[in-house]
């Protein structure tokens, strides 16, 4: 049998009109719009997309958005500074840098330098450090996408065998801290797999959920897939173009093969990728709400 296909385009739809409503009752009763700054640094064709879609997302919901395109030679102390204007601006209540940054920016120099309550990205280390204890005020994107796509969809974590397949700081680490928290959607039995695992399969079969962030396309067979799995693929990348001249896109995850036999699979695209915008916007109301708190 086929598996169920988890569409993250409709859960993303209906989390975005909650939002919508918040975000209304937010500037009726407050008179405050959430904002949210952006900073792209460089051409990378990717990282110009993902911000478009940001900044498209926010004027649907009604968020103020802030673009700032600097070019590739942009210099460390150049983003620095706008990072302090912004973290001074009452009208920025969420700061993005869009990663990767060029070589000669450090990036953990520039997360430091966003306030953490306006790391609507969840990467300062003080938020990494608050989803690791238990107590998070904004959880990563990406990760927290995945855990919606669960949570909406009736899927039941607690006690769940939950294999990670990917260790970055963005989404492997935590979307695995995120899981194994003692809460809601969570309470998972939870693994990590990465480059080094000696056997990847003999732990990906054992996963009753696996998600996947390798960052290879289609590393994910099904041989390696246990019957019945749930499986979310965070990966995308593109492979040519289709026939109407669009960008093909396939997942970590060999889609077709792995689709026999899961119980439900996530789609690439329209899977954890339409989440990931929407969580942001989530984190950004969040920011904004806790300025009035
Ligand atoms: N690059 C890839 N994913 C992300 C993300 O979630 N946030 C930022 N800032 N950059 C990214």
């Amino acid at each position: 049998m086929s598996a169920k296909i988890l569409s993250g385009t409709e859960i993303a739809k209906v989390i975005r009109a909650e939002l919508k409503e918040e975000i209304a009752e937010l500037k009726e009763k407050h008179g405050l719009t959430p904002g949210l700054a952006v900073a792209l640094v460089g051409e990378d064709p990717a990282s110009q997309v993902y911000v478009r879609n940001k900044v498209k997302t926010c004027e649907k919901l009604g968020v103020k958005s802030i673009e700032e395109r600097l070019p590739a030679d942009t210099p460390e102390s150049d983003l620095l500074s706008l990072i302090d204007r912004w973290n001074k601006d009452d009208e920025v209540h969420g700061i993005l840098v869009q990663l990767p940054l060029p070589e000669h920016i450090d990036e953990e120099k520039v997360l430091l330098a966003i306030r953490p309550d306006k790391d609507v990205d969840g990467f300062h280390p003080t938020n990494v450090g608050r989803l690791l204890i238990g107590n998070p005020d904004f959880l990563p994107c990406t990760p927290h996408g995945c855990q919606q796509i669960l949570l909406r969809s009736g899927i039941e974590t607690e006690g769940a065998e939950v294999v990670v397949v990917g260790r970055s700081n963005i989404v492997g680490k935590p979307v695995a801290a995120i899981l194994l928290q003692k809460a809601k959607g969570a309470n998972a039995t939870v693994t990590i797999c990465h480059t080094r695992t000696k056997d990847m399969a003999a732990h990906t079969r054992k996963a009753d959920i696996l998600i996947v962030a390798a960052g290879k396309p289609k590393v994910i067979t099904a041989d390696m897939v246990k019957e019945g799995a749930v499986v979310i693929d965070v990966g995308v990348h593109r492979i040519g173009k289709t026939e109407s001249g669009k960008d093909k896109l396939c997942g970590d995850v060999d889609f077709d093969s792995v689709k026999e036999k899961a119980s439900a699979i996530t789609p690439v695209p329209g899977g954890v990728g339409p989440m990931t915008i929407t969580m942001l916007m989530m984190n950004t109301v969040r920011a904004a709400k806790m300025r009035i708190e």
